[in-house]
């Protein structure tokens, strides 16, 4: 990453270098923090951010499911984000608030310490998530258990998630594959490590429903809506993985991913094993509405 732009610090634009924390921040020993990811893609008229406001909105949901209390409204936390895209000039990019327990009081109960809040963001480089563009990405099904509901909100997107999707990330690519998909505790599809899960069977689009686990992701319900408007079937379903296996396609969303075909899981080939049809024509409709080519969603971009 280039050490080099403008970080978001409550408040202030401040030098890369300079965006600094205590080593006794609460969230660095108790995982006390929530966060979002958003994109920034160069549209029609200039860059624009997709889905800002449903973003944002997530990361008050996640703060306020972990009784942090934020001190920024919706609106400032909107303004701070293109303020920050502006100031690191990027006409693309990645951009990650972050809002978490600051140095205070030390202890488990963090519900003294203040909420911080930073705003970053940089180019993205994608080179994770190459696999499943032209060709599709080879996955195995992990074997760790996605965490579930019953221990801690799953539709927050919290760092505290991220210790079990990372075991399952690095299981996948140290075994010599792309990416993982994680079965919840009674054995049925969640999600990627970072992204939703969807199959194609019959020119119809099914996905898990939230309960199985995943989260409320903003890529999911884009792709849901663009596929619906495309003319699909979508609905949502329980799946086991050999309903992964036996699908005419698999593709996975999310903001870093964007619509990734997956060819394999655990050495089966999905359908032909190549990127199919219905994964190739929302990969072009995705494309085009994040960077504002189709007016039927116009409303999903904020220009910077
Ligand atoms: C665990 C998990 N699931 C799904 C997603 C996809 O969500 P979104 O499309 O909002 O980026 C992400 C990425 O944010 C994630 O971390």
């Amino acid at each position: 990453m280039r050490q080099t732009g403008k970080i978001w610090m409550d408040g202030r634009l401040v030098p890369f270098r300079d965006a600094r924390v205590h080593v006794l921040t609460h969230a660095l020993h108790y995982s006390t923090s929530v966060f979002e990811g958003l994109r920034c893609y160069r549209a029609r008229g200039g860059p624009a951010v997709f889905r800002m406001r449903e973003h944002v909105a997530r990361l008050f949901r996640s703060a306020a499911l972990y009784s942090m209390r934020m001190r920024y409204t919706e609106p400032r936390i909107g303004r701070a984000i293109l303020d920050t895209v502006r100031a690191n000039r990027l006409q693309e990019c990645y951009i990650r608030p972050l809002a978490y327990c600051g140095f205070g009081e030390m202890g488990l109960t963090p519900t003294k310490n203040r909420v911080d809040v930073s705003i970053s963001c940089w180019k993205w480089g994608g080179g994770e998530y190459s696999a499943g563009r032209s060709s599709g990405a080879k996955c195995r099904v992990s074997s760790w258990r996605k965490i579930g509901p019953g221990s801690q909100p799953m539709q927050a997107k919290a760092a505290s998630n991220y210790g079990n999707a990372a075991l399952a990330r690095m299981e996948a690519l140290r075994d010599g594959y792309d990416e993982a998909i994680m079965l919840n505790e009674m054995g049925m599809v969640a999600e990627g490590s970072a992204e939703n899960v969807f199959a194609v069977r019959d020119g119809a689009i099914y996905t898990p429903p939230l309960s199985a686990g995943g989260l409320d992701g903003i890529t999911r319900d884009s792709v849901m809506e663009i596929a619906l408007a495309d003319g699909y079937d979508v609905a949502e379903m329980q799946m086991s993985r050999d309903d992964l296996y036996s699908a005419d396609e698999v593709f996975m969303t999310g903001t870093a991913a964007e619509v990734r075909s997956v060819a394999e899981i655990d050495g089966i080939k999905i359908g032909d094993g190549k990127v199919g049809p219905a994964t190739k024509g929302l990969q072009k409709s995705f494309a085009d509405v994040a960077r504002g080519r189709d007016e039927r969603f116009s409303e999903w971009l904020t220009p910077v």
